[in-house]
């Protein structure tokens, strides 16, 4: 794993080859700044534009931007359109028999899904739920394994309206049941059970735990995708198979068409306190960020076979699986399974069968490849590739290097693409037939993105320096508040201290270098990033104090050669320090209760006991000591304010 150190002295520099260049969407630096500087001169006018060069408006909007209730910004705010008329309908009299998806079950078996064919799916699905009463505005909660019905389950929300919650199939009955009830959802979707690497992993038997919990009275109807065919439970008026909904539906299912800040949909996802934040994303801006995102980043040519890894379950399966490649017309490989299964080659065995073009993945999964099986990628015929592309966490040079020559063969670019959730496309990459590529930083913002690194007051700072990485201008794709909790919504990404309220604060740390190039340091706030998943501290520490044998907790992160970062927990039990094969016996329990509580990636790797945590005389965990403590370091900073020294020695001893 890099250190910030060997970024920091990084000096390699990759231009584009002239070939790429010829044929890229924006050709040259000339092009890049041409852009950069249209949307500088006037910047409603550049996003009005692309937001009619992109979209298809069922009513033209007459006004960009409306700042009058920062920041709780409007764009496009009197136009109307529909989302999934725009991924699908469009495409149909122009090419309807174009494969929209290639899909490639866990055990290795392939469907062909035209636009038409899935235009079809997404109407009788659609109408189905319109059966069940769901209208415009209602929550939707998806629980589904990575298949195509996952997509033709939000597509179908789409169109009618509906505001889909989509929850990650990894996530525990209690996590399903925080978001039902927060989200007032009246319709649940899942499926009997999800496939990964061989194994089978129950989804419907999760949803009736959460629903069994309170609170979900709302609920009108669970309705279930039959996968595996395994037997499930049944409540008979509230849980329907999905292929009796959808029998006898027609193929045709007129849109809602809904103003551009109706909301498209919520993703919850995790910040500095125990509660998950509802993020919201609205129709027009979000659309057009992923559209001109696919266009700009990952160059989008209409031959391209596009395959980003991403579960739909997180954001990036959401605007580069569900909506980014359909609303380009796109082909796209949809994967139900995982990279290591039946081995190391997985990926790699796609790639070269349906002969990806574009090609998105994490550094976790690169980085893990690299290491199962270095030779790997030779062994299959990768050729069609053209460019590839990284998310979720900063990659490492040297992952970079292998991905870039071994993967890529020295001939495609490497798109590193820094984003979030709450920006709901990226912000900072590089467009790649124009700006050169520096391994392990994510280059330059995209145009029209105001991006800028800067101090505690909201002064930008020297390159070189470190700092809060924010966004200063409002744009298109941003939430527009968090679900049920406004007010926390301007407190997490709009602090008056920093930039007057006016600057997004992404939560990151990073720094520029004398090119203006951003090199993303981490996160500046208590949120994890373990395998590019993200997930807080206090949530973690929330689930282990709700485990009867525990009085408190800290949570902290250490850095991981595969994974990024691991979990490390610091625990207090209400008796005793354990002894002996206690240790072990508590710290599974203890690990699993977590992995229930959230799920099993928030499953701590190691967890130590003490009878008291490292405190100041004020009472507040220091948190800078465990990680420390965590990573084995000898303690050198000044302890004399500390409540307890002593209690650092018994924390120093790695779990057994
Ligand atoms: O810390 C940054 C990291 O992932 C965080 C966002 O996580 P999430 O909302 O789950 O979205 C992940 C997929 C967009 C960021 O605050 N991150 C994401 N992409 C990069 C990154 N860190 C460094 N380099 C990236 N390319």
């Amino acid at each position: 794993m890099a250190t910030i150190e060997s970024i920091l002295h990084e000096t390699r520099v990759f231009s584009p080859s002239a070939e790429f260049a010829k044929r890229a969407n924006i050709s040259g630096m000339a092009a890049y700044q041409a852009l950069c500087d249209e949307a500088k001169s006037d910047y409603a006018g550049f996003w009005g534009r692309l937001a009619r060069d992109h979209i298809n408006w069922h009513k033209p909007f007459t006004r960009v931007l409306d700042e009058s209730n920062a920041p709780f910004y409007k764009w496009f705010d009197d136009g109307e359109l529909n989302v999934s008329w725009n991924c699908l309908d469009r495409h149909l009299a122009t090419q309807g028999d174009k494969t929209a998806i290639i899909f490639e079950s866990d055990e290795g078996e392939i469907t062909h899904c035209s636009y038409r064919e899935l235009h079809e799916q997404v109407c009788q699905f659609a109408n189905g739920l319109k059966s069940l009463g769901v209208k415009q505005g209602d929550r939707v909660v998806i629980y589904m394994p990575m298949r195509i019905e996952a997509v033709i389950a939000m597509q179908a929300c789409a169109r009618i309206g509906a505001i889909h919650s989509v929850v990650f199939g990894g996530f525990s009955a209690k996590s399903v049941h925080e978001r039902i009830v927060d989200a007032g959802a009246s319709v649940v979707i899942t499926a009997d059970e999800q496939t990964r690497g061989g194994k089978h992993h129950a989804l419907k038997a999760t949803v009736d735990e959460a629903m069994s919990m309170g609170n979900t009275d709302l609920v009108r109807a669970v309705v279930v995708y039959r996968h595996t065919g395994t037997d499930i439970g049944w409540q008979p008026g509230r849980d329907k198979w999905w292929h009796e909904l959808v029998e006898g539906q027609a193929s045709e299912c007129e849109p809602v068409w809904v103003n551009a800040e109706h909301p498209l949909f919520t993703l919850y996802t995790s910040g500095s306190t125990g509660k998950p934040k509802g993020v919201q994303h609205a129709t027009a801006g979000y659309l057009l960020g992923v559209m001109t995102s696919m266009h700009w980043i990952f160059d989008y040519q209409p031959d391209d076979i596009f395959w980003c890894t991403a579960d739909v379950g997180w954001i990036t399966g959401h605007s580069y699986v569900t909506y980014g490649p359909l609303a380009m017309g796109a082909t796209q490989v949809i994967f139900e399974g995982v990279p290591t299964y039946p081995d190391a080659g997985r990926f790699w065995k796609i790639v070269q069968d349906h002969k990806v073009t574009t090609f998105y993945t994490a550094p976790t999964a690169i980085r893990s490849l690299m290491k199962l099986g270095p030779d790997l990628p030779q062994q299959y015929d990768l050729s069609s590739l053209r460019l590839l592309g990284s998310v979720g966490e900063p990659i490492n040079p040297e992952a970079w290097m292998w991905y870039y020559t071994e993967v890529g063969q020295s001939r495609c670019p490497v798109v590193d693409t820094w984003w979030q959730t709450e920006t709901g496309c990226h912000m900072i990459a590089p467009a790649p037939g124009a700006v050169p590529l520096k391994p392990g930083s994510c280059t330059l913002p995209l145009p029209g993105i105001d991006a800028a690194v800067v101090d505690e007051a909201g002064h930008e700072v020297e390159p070189g320096y470190g700092g809060f990485l924010v966004i200063k201008r409002p744009f298109p794709s941003q939430l527009r508040t968090l679900w049920n909790d406004p007010e926390r919504f301007k407190r997490a990404y709009f602090p008056h201290d920093i930039g007057g309220g006016r600057y997004y604060l992404a939560g990151d740390s990073a720094h520029c270098d004398k090119d203006g190039y951003f090199w993303i340091m981490g996160r500046a706030d208590d949120v994890l990033n373990v395998s590019g998943h993200r997930l807080g501290t206090m949530e973690i520490e929330s689930a282990l104090v709700a485990h009867p044998y525990v009085t408190e907790a800290a949570v902290v992160g250490r850095p991981h050669e595969v994974k990024g970062e691991t979990i490390v927990a610091f625990v207090v039990l209400k008796n005793k320090l354990p002894q002996g094969d206690q240790v072990a016996e508590i710290t599974a329990t203890l690990r699993d209760w977590v992995a229930k509580e959230i799920g099993p990636i928030a499953r701590p790797e190691e967890i130590r006991f003490g009878e008291n945590l490292p405190k100041t005389r004020s009472g507040k965990i220091m948190r800078r000591l465990l990680r420390a403590l965590a990573k084995g370091e000898e303690i050198t900073q000044d302890t004399s304010t500390l409540e307890n020294p002593a209690i650092l020695e018994q924390l120093k001893q790695p779990a057994p």
